[in-house]
């Protein structure tokens, strides 16, 4: 009956864990790494609640399976049965693998006929813990598993601040802060994909935590599917959080042996606040998630959509591709448009053949231009969707996700194709395939325009299945052709979460580029992804989707912060437009090797309207700081900016390097005097402590500010 003791230490972190009675172990201690020695006794001692009058007579726990049968009110970590049989479970700790980066329990309930291995394995350099459960159906009968959340964490109750992201089509990643107090709070995404609506990840902090400073924990599920996040605060045992995928009725059941995994819930934690949260996060991504092709200089693109749309003409493609490639553009992508009967978004998805009404000598002319320029080629697809008016459609309705009688209900005119029917996925892959091999693709988009209803296959529910299929389609892809690069994309930003990132390594985080809605954009995705993998384009000067006209500056250097690219139509560019664009592009040519590393400091606003974020290199010698204006500021100045991060001994060379100083400077008398010869040198303590002045910033502009180590 002894207490048994587990611990795991990051870096920066440690996480400890206490089974009492052969029970699930529960999480004690997860904070900031501790020097002392601890015993199981002690924290046993330590961590034994006390029993209050009118509650079970015995102590309860909040293991990382809570279980209704051993006195937990709150949601159990696993909800199936047998039949209507073994609804509640119980289970004991068999065995325990652990290593110093990872820990392996085995649990059963024989009586139920299960078992339960729970997995925590840690990254010690960035201080990520990822966790898992996986159920086995032990017993001869099948098991319905309902649900089954990941590891079980419970928080304290001075974490009360709860961050969130959410949106719509077009303007992702929203951040919203709300203050826990009873009750639940809960996210049930059933879209069939991310979605734009929510995002399966959150940070828990303290009132007085900030970007520089301050305790918070960040939990992000790797997910592409259906999920639930859930905070509950239960009167025994304060606040727990708990994250899993959500189930269809009758998706999964096992048969004997058979297992069901969760998706791997990310957790972080830090005492240094949100921007170190993040860049925790960030590593983590680079160093055991992303591609490896995501670490090599990533190329600047020039995509046809907002050009072209479904204007697909060889010589209007030729065009674009000279004048991308004359202000700097590195990789063509032909977007949507190119396939049979794909002249509107009304016909032609699945049908994967050049479209030879359009393009009769297939895409050569185009790809061998391109080649000639130096340039790499991508080629947009949608697989996993399917238009009536399609070949594909006609030849093969069963292939689409369904519930018969139930009629199918489209979006774009669109509907999904069942990915668990192998024929359809081989036809997937060898259609894709031939055009990756005939064009030498070095890139695909990946699409996918619709969330999914009535997930159906075969009369059974299907949803789990066809994310797995997904991830598989990609890896068979990626295998067969290993310098591909596919990136993700979904009506925007509705598929990006450490579980596609395993397959892909690229996101594009919103078609809402008009650059004043990318603060918050941006923003919100940097708080979970580095933002190197994020394409970041530069839009026409009146944006797209919100008809607001902005400098090309402001829309280039918020560009610049991710992998930038080209969105609006180049051959529209006069003289003056296109030096701009060289100009920065050029800057992110020149700095890319560096930020594909940096550390992301978003800074605590000076103004409500005023915007700061830097990249700094990991040898802190070089930075790039962004301002953005989305607003007019209150006072006749904007005030001083304090830079972070730096090294407080170097000597840094500040200069702006905005292409058009001139337009700031014409907003008032004179600039802050430091910008009189554009460029001043200046220790990383003093840019720290003492700062220096920002110039007027009226609504919509942006100032882009390099600090260089001047010895480096
Ligand atoms: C939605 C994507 O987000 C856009 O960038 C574009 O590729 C269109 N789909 C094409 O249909």
């Amino acid at each position: 009956m002894n207490p048994r003791f587990f611990r795991l230490d990051s870096n920066d972190s440690s996480l400890l864990l206490l089974s009492l009675a052969h029970a699930i172990p529960t999480v004690v201690y997860y904070g900031a790494k501790l020097r002392s020695a601890v015993d199981a006794d002690t924290l046993q001692t330590l961590t034994s609640n006390a029993i209050p009058n009118a509650k079970l007579d015995g102590r309860t726990q909040l293991p990382l399976l809570p279980e209704n049968s051993r006195g937990f009110f709150g949601e159990p970590g696993l909800q199936g049965h047998r039949n209507g049989g073994n609804f509640t479970h119980q289970f004991l700790l068999e065995s325990v693998e652990e290593n110093t980066d990872s820990l392996c329990f085995v649990a059963s309930d024989n009586s139920a006929g299960l078992q339960l291995n729970i997995t925590i394995s840690l990254h010690a350099l960035s201080n990520v813990f990822s966790w898992k459960h996986r159920l086995t159906n032990t017993a001869k009968t099948e098991f319905t598993v309902d649900y089954l959340g990941c590891p079980t964490l419970p928080m304290s109750l001075a974490m009360n601040q709860l961050t969130t992201l959410h949106g719509r089509w077009g303007k992702e990643f929203q951040q919203q802060t709300v203050e826990l107090a009873a009750g639940r709070f809960q996210i049930d995404n059933r879209r069939g994909r991310t979605s734009h609506e929510h995002f399966p990840g959150l940070i828990l902090s303290e009132g007085t935590t900030g970007e520089l400073a301050g305790t918070a924990i960040a939990a992000h599920l790797g997910w592409s599917g259906n999920y639930r996040l859930l905070v509950d605060n239960i009167s025994e045992h304060q606040r727990y959080l708990q994250c899993g995928e959500l189930l269809l009725p009758g998706e999964v059941i096992l048969k004997q042996n058979e297992s069901y995994e969760t998706p791997v819930l990310f957790t972080t934690q830090s005492d240094a606040g949100l921007s170190t949260i993040s860049q925790q996060l960030h590593q983590f991504a680079r160093n055991k998630l992303l591609p490896k092709w995501t670490r090599t200089k990533r190329p600047v693109h020039s995509n046809s959509w907002e050009a072209l749309y479904f204007d697909h003409d060889m010589d209007k493609l030729i065009a674009l591709v000279d004048a991308a490639h004359a202000t700097g553009a590195e990789r063509f992508i032909l977007d949507d448009g190119w396939f049979n009967a794909r002249r509107s978004d009304d016909a032609g998805l699945g049908d994967w053949q050049v479209d030879e009404t359009v393009f009769p000598d297939g895409l050569h002319p185009l790809v061998d231009h391109v080649r000639s320029k130096g340039m790499q080629f991508g080629l947009w697809f949608e697989p996993e969707m399917v238009n009536p008016d399609s070949a594909l459609f006609r030849s093969h309705p069963e292939w689409v996700l369904q519930c018969p009688p139930y009629p199918l209900l489209p979006a774009r005119k669109q509907e999904v194709l069942d990915l668990s029917q192998p024929e359809l996925f081989e036809y997937l892959f060898y259609s894709i395939s031939i055009l990756v091999e005939q064009y030498q693709i070095d890139y695909i988009k990946w699409d996918m325009n619709r969330d999914t209803l009535n997930a159906g296959s075969g009369q059974q529910a299907s949803q789990h299945k066809q994310i797995l299929a997904v991830y598989r389609l990609m890896d068979a892809l990626n295998k067969k052709h290993p310098k591909l690069e596919i990136e993700s994309c979904a009506s925007g930003g509705a598929r990006v979460d450490f579980g596609i990132l395993e397959h892909t390594g690229r996101v594009w985080a919103s078609d809402n580029i008009d650059p004043i809605e990318r603060i918050d954009i941006q923003h919100g995705f940097s708080l979970f992804f580095p933002p190197e993998i994020m394409g970041a384009h530069i839009g026409s000067a009146t944006a797209h989707l919100t008809g607001r006209q902005t400098t090309l500056d402001t829309r280039a250097i918020v560009a610049l912060q991710g992998q930038t690219g080209f969105e609006f139509d180049s051959r529209k560019l006069n003289d003056e437009e296109r030096a701009t664009v060289k100009h920065y592009t050029d800057i992110y040519k020149q700095n890319r090797e560096w930020l594909g590393e940096a550390r992301l400091w978003r800074l605590p606003s000076i103004q409500e309207c005023l915007h700061v974020c830097g990249m700094v290199s990991a040898d802190q010698t070089i930075a790039l700081w962004t301002v953005v204006s989305n607003g007019s500021h209150l006072q006749a100045t904007p005030g001083k900016l304090n830079l972070h991060g730096l090294n407080p001994d170097a000597i840094y060379e500040v200069t702006c390097l905005n292409a058009n100083i001139d337009y700031l400077a014409h907003f008032g008398k004179a600039l802050p005097q430091w910008m009189d010869d554009n460029s001043m040198s200046l220790s990383g303590e003093l840019l720290m402590r003492i700062g220096f002045m920002l110039p007027y910033m009226p609504p919509q502009t942006a100032l882009l500010l390099r600090c260089r180590e001047l010895s480096a």
